[in-house]
């Protein structure tokens, strides 16, 4: 499943027979929007908001040349990784055509086609919001596999204590997994050190006019860093392996 396994070492990725029912569902859903995601997902200005205010962190918070899009989709953000991942087949055709010349693996994030220590930095966003808590543990066990002591894991997840305050209930697997700073002790252990958090999305972007955006946006830059980013919808967190 990788681009090109024979120059790859580590465990071998996961065959279809292995994935849960589940994971076959993400990722059928994936195949099928593959072709629309830009546009869809992207192309309009809460789309534009959200891209600018992670890719803002996603500059500052990385380290190091061998960098590792876990779950790059089509490769919105392959301008700041090295290689990438992901796990549907129809998003990895978009990022290769999108970047040629890019590694780009086709493997389940727990199961990372490189050897100990390969990367200086990983990153992945909105995956932990399809994972259940066993998956998201065994993707940072990977990612701790894969990382240098040092390296960093920077990633997003739904805030649980936002959505417990505006009652918002999710329902199946599509951002089903919420979460609060805390949990990430429990899910990584020891092994990790929270360097770095902000909070994503703290006004209701939705419900602001178009052209209003990206004024609050410049705000949200300002404001996810202080204690309001407890009220955000999403939290994004830099974690640095300790050992
Ligand atoms: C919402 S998209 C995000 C794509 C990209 N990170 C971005 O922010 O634009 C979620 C991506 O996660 C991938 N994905 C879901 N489950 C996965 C898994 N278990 N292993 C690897 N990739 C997975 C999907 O195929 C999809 O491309």
């Amino acid at each position: 499943m990788s681009s090109d396994p024979s120059e790859v070492s580590g465990q071998a990725p996961a065959s279809a027979e292995e994935l849960s029912a589940e994971t076959r569902e993400v990722i059928a859903y994936y195949d099928a929007l593959a072709p629309t995601y830009d546009t869809n997902r992207f192309g309009n200005s809460y789309g534009a908001y959200l891209d600018g205010l992670e890719r803002r962190a996603l500059r500052e918070w990385l380290q190091g040349p061998r960098v590792l899009d876990l779950a790059c989709g089509t490769g919105r953000f392959l301008d700041l990784a090295s290689e990438g991942l992901d796990l549907s087949e129809k998003m990895v055709e978009r990022a290769r055509e999108r970047w040629p010349g890019r590694r780009i693996h086709h493997a389940p994030a727990w199961s990372i086609p490189a050897a100990a220590g390969s990367y200086d930095s990983v990153f992945a966003l909105h995956l932990f919001m399809h994972l259940h808590l066993g998956d998201i543990r065994r993707v940072m066990a990977e990612c701790r596999r894969v990382l240098r002591r040092g390296g960093v894991l920077v990633f997003d997840f739904p805030n649980a204590l936002r959505r417990r305050l505006v009652r918002y209930q999710a329902t199946g697997w599509h951002a089903g997994t919420e979460l609060m700073t805390w949990d990430l002790k429990m899910l990584g252990g020891s092994h990790w050190r929270l360097t770095r958090s902000r909070g994503l999305a703290l006004a209701p972007v939705h419900r602001l006019p178009h052209a209003a955006r990206p004024a609050f946006m410049a705000a949200e830059v300002v404001l996810g860093r202080t204690p309001l980013k407890h009220l955000a919808s999403y939290y994004l967190v830099r974690l640095e392996k300790v050992d």
